[in-house]
């Protein structure tokens, strides 16, 4: 809800846990006077104002009028350079003149009962999210800027973007044009980000802020690995259960900005938006530029709160409302199977197996287009490789069909190769500059979106593959980032458009698509988690989370991804080991249960499973389907971290709690190992709950030499019946299978079964081993059930 106090010039945003209250200053800039947990409407604003009643040493004064008021210092809602407010400005601008000077005024404001909707540009939506629309102008530029704030109560949400509008009689460089900027008091605030690169995706990582400027950002044209478009400022009481935190979320995948600006007197500006590095946007008399849209939220109950607000979002205002709880299907996918070796009959072959283990959709990968046999050529060419698939994409769709299984493709839209039918016809469609030879990553160029009839052409190339059979999901691939920036359809001074025009041809063609075929389930990648960011997940449910398939560096992507998004839409698939990405060995159990916190697939060669194998995993499959809704769609809590911790334990649980599964995870094997307890404060605590560990399995492997102490009948491990056996032998692990009252297990904590202490195994024991895990059922006892 939105209040505005006209007399007293104060607008107050509510949702059902935060306020954020904006006041027009004496000044007529628009400040800043609170953001955090929820105020009442009836309150003494004047309490939160900052004293501007002596003067500032060493500081520009605004006016004569009042020596006191100093720009530097205010608490600012879109600060610009100029006037005497030396931090980092929202917006900046070159005016005809020469001069960079702007000042922004209150002009009016209105409160809008729904959000209005912009240029094809990724958003929050939602039915009646009330709007307050305030106008600013820049008297000696004739420029006005209009700041959107829109409130989704439910979710505890608040978004922000502005509107340039150029009123004056000549153009105007934007030189930088910032979503938000918030000034709030430091309260001993670190920051969060979430950084990485290719196969380390959204590592967790906290600094102090510092007096002087922190700025995470992209150059790549793409959101990237580097940093993600989200962060947060917590302070130091902060845990994943307690403390205050601020979240951050740019609605946007190319080069982004996220600053945060400590000055000397202890107050900290954060602010989000396009990069304005390299960005310049020549803004012509009577017209607009609009920038992103930025979600900011609160939460006074530790990080899993603030998590849990943005999973909101995401799964209710941001995702396509016809994927909304809609359960995804458990795929394969070829791609760390075959590479770019199979045919037609490699595939089917494939594809009998997956159905037999209980998996729902068959996904090709890269290979099946041109003349690709490699990833050096064919980008571009998006029709069948009759070679591989001598009976085409139809019959190979129409075959998966007969299996009872859905099919889908996989395609790279925004590439070319030199190697290519499209390059010989379009070489002018790449993005480079003429004197420059193309630098060039995984062999590829990329295609310049910013050119309409480019745009045209790859939306009629995919519709017709789109419509060439029936293809019900859809990996869009995007390998490389982007150099070279230059596009010759621009004149000189727009060349520092073409960053965000790319971004926008984008959403245009995406748009164009995810309309024509609403029933396409349409996966984000770009070599993993390069562009995972909510501007795609407007476009597409889900995003392919990392290459990286090995478990145990799962744990850190996985732990890291939570923070912003919703396991509903981060794919995980079990691979073979070793993995491909590590070298590393990880049991299959462990594959499994950390992918069941996500989007669940399997990406190896099954048709070289073994006895062991094919059987444990059709068991996971039967275990996930059991419970999809609440592995997808649960309301997900972190407790340990594996960045803190040797074991990270992940919750999902049942809007109503009558349902819960609990994920422990563990690093290594400790010898002589603590005794455990895992609080549960998620559940509720007036309902009994049963608690059952699933089914999980080991492979003789795990004892080695020791299976003689292990198993009742003697084996040797270098004989040959051990051998025989290890493919094919379930070893059972502990069961667990009790009730427990809700109040025991928020206060108390579940006790699983003690560990391995190096002193024997029997069904008492839990062993766990290296990257080892359990996943524990939890519901609600059913009335006629004994205790
Ligand atoms: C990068 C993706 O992340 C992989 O999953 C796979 O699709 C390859 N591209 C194919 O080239």
């Amino acid at each position: 809800m939105i209040k505005a106090f006209v007399k007293e010039q104060i607008f107050h945003l509510q949702t059902n846990n935060t306020s954020y209250i904006i006041k027009v200053l004496p000044s007529k800039h628009l400040g800043n006077l609170y953001y955090g947990k929820k105020l009442d409407f009836d309150i003494d604003y004047q309490n939160l104002e900052l004293k501007h009643k002596l003067e500032v040493g060493s500081q520009v004064a605004y006016s004569n009028e009042d020596k006191t008021f100093t720009l530097n210092t205010a608490f600012l809602e879109m600060p610009t350079f100029g006037k005497g407010d030396f931090r980092e400005p929202m917006c900046h601008f070159r005016l005809n003149d020469g001069s960079r000077i702007t000042d922004f005024l209150y002009q009016s404001h209105q409160i809008l009962e729904n959000k209005p909707k912009f240029q094809e540009m990724p958003e929050a939506f939602g039915d009646k999210i009330n709007t307050l629309e305030i106008k600013l102008y820049d008297q000696a530029s004739s420029l006005e800027v209009i700041l959107y704030y829109s409130c989704f109560e439910d979710q505890d949400i608040i978004t922000r973007r502005i509107v340039i509008n150029n009123k004056s009689q000549n153009p105007v460089i934007v030189e930088k044009a910032l979503s938000m900027s918030l000034d709030i008091n430091n309260e001993d605030y670190s920051l969060t980000s979430f950084d990485g690169a290719w196969i380390k995706e959204r590592q967790i990582n906290q600094q102090k802020i510092n007096p002087g400027i922190i700025k995470i950002d992209s150059k790549k044209g793409v959101s990237s690995a580097d940093h993600n478009p989200f962060f947060v400022l917590s302070n130091k009481y902060c845990n994943e259960l307690q403390g205050k935190c601020y979240g951050f979320s740019l609605i946007y995948s190319g080069n982004f900005e996220a600053i945060v600006e400590r000055n000397p007197y202890n107050q900290i500006r954060i602010q989000m938006g396009i990069n304005s590095f390299d960005f310049y946007w020549e803004l012509m008399p009577d017209k607009s530029f609009i920038t992103p849209e930025v979600v900011l939220t609160f939460s006074d109950q530790g990080y899993n709160r603030l998590s849990q607000n943005l999973h909101n979002l995401i799964k209710n205002n941001i995702i396509n409302p016809d994927f909304k709880n809609i359960n995804r299907p458990v795929l394969f996918n070829n791609w760390e199977a075959t590479m770019f070796d199979f045919n037609q009959r490699k595939l089917l072959k494939l594809a009998k197996k997956a159905k037999k283990l209980g998996i729902e959709l068959f996904v090709l990968d890269d290979g099946w287009f041109g003349q690709r046999n490699d990833d050096t050529s064919s980008l571009g060419d998006w029709f069948v490789n009759r070679k591989k698939l001598p009976l085409g994409i139809v019959k190979l769709a129409e075959k998966i069909n007969k299996l009872d299984m859905k099919f889908g493709i996989w395609v790279e839209p925004e590439m070319i190769n030199f190697d290519s039918e499209l390059y010989k016809n379009h070489p002018d469609w790449v993005i480079s500059h003429p004197k420059h030879k193309p630098s060039l990553g995984r062999n590829q160029l990329v295609l310049d979106l910013a050119k309409a009839e480019v745009v045209d052409y790859l939306d009629e190339v995919l519709t017709n593959l789109f419509s060439s059979a029936n293809i019900e999901y859809c990996k869009w691939d995007m390998n490389r980032n982007i150099s070279d920036l230059y596009s010759d359809s621009l004149s000189p001074k727009d060349q520092g458009k073409l960053g965000h025009l790319y971004v926008l041809g984008l959403y245009q063609l995406l748009s164009r698509l995810t309309r024509k075929f609403p029933k396409i389930l349409f996966e984000s990648c770009a070599s993993g988690g390069n562009r995972f960011d909510l501007g795609m997940l407007y476009y597409m449910p889900q995003i392919w989370t990392s290459d990286n398939t090995d478990a145990f560096s799962r744990y850190f992507i996985q732990y890291g991804t939570y923070f912003g998004y919703p396991q509903s839409v981060v794919g995980a698939h079990v691979s073979d080991i070793p993995s491909m990405q590590v070298i590393r060995k990880t049991p299959l159990e462990t594959r499994f249960n950390l992918s069941a916190f996500g989007l669940l697939g399997y990406e190896l060669d099954i048709s070289l499973l073994t006895p062991f194998e094919r059987k444990v995993i059709k068991k996971q499959i039967e275990f996930y389907k059991a419970h999809q809704q609440l592995f997808q769609f649960g309301k997900l809590y972190r407790l340990a971290s594996p960045y803190q911790e040797n074991e990270m334990h992940l919750v999902v649980v049942s809007e109503d709690k009558t349902e819960a599964i609990l994920g422990i995870f563990q690093n290594f094997e400790q010898p002589n190992a603590e005794f455990s307890k895992i609080l549960l404060p998620m559940l509720d605590i007036t309902k009994k709950y049963r608690i059952i560990k699933r089914e999980q399995y080991f492979s003789l492997d795990m004892f080695g030499h020791l299976v003689k102490h292990a198993l009742p009948i003697k084996l040797n491990a270098k004989a040959l019946l051990f051998h025989l056996l290890r493919n094919r032998y379930l070893f059972k692990t502990e069961t667990e299978d009790k009730i427990v009252e809700g109040d025991i297990l928020v206060h108390n904590g579940f006790i699983p079964k003690q560990k391995f202490m190096g002193t024997g195994y029997n069904e008492q024991v839990r062993l766990m081993g290296d990257f080892g895990s359990r996943i524990y059922y939890i519901r609600e006892v059913y009335e006629n059930e004994k205790n």
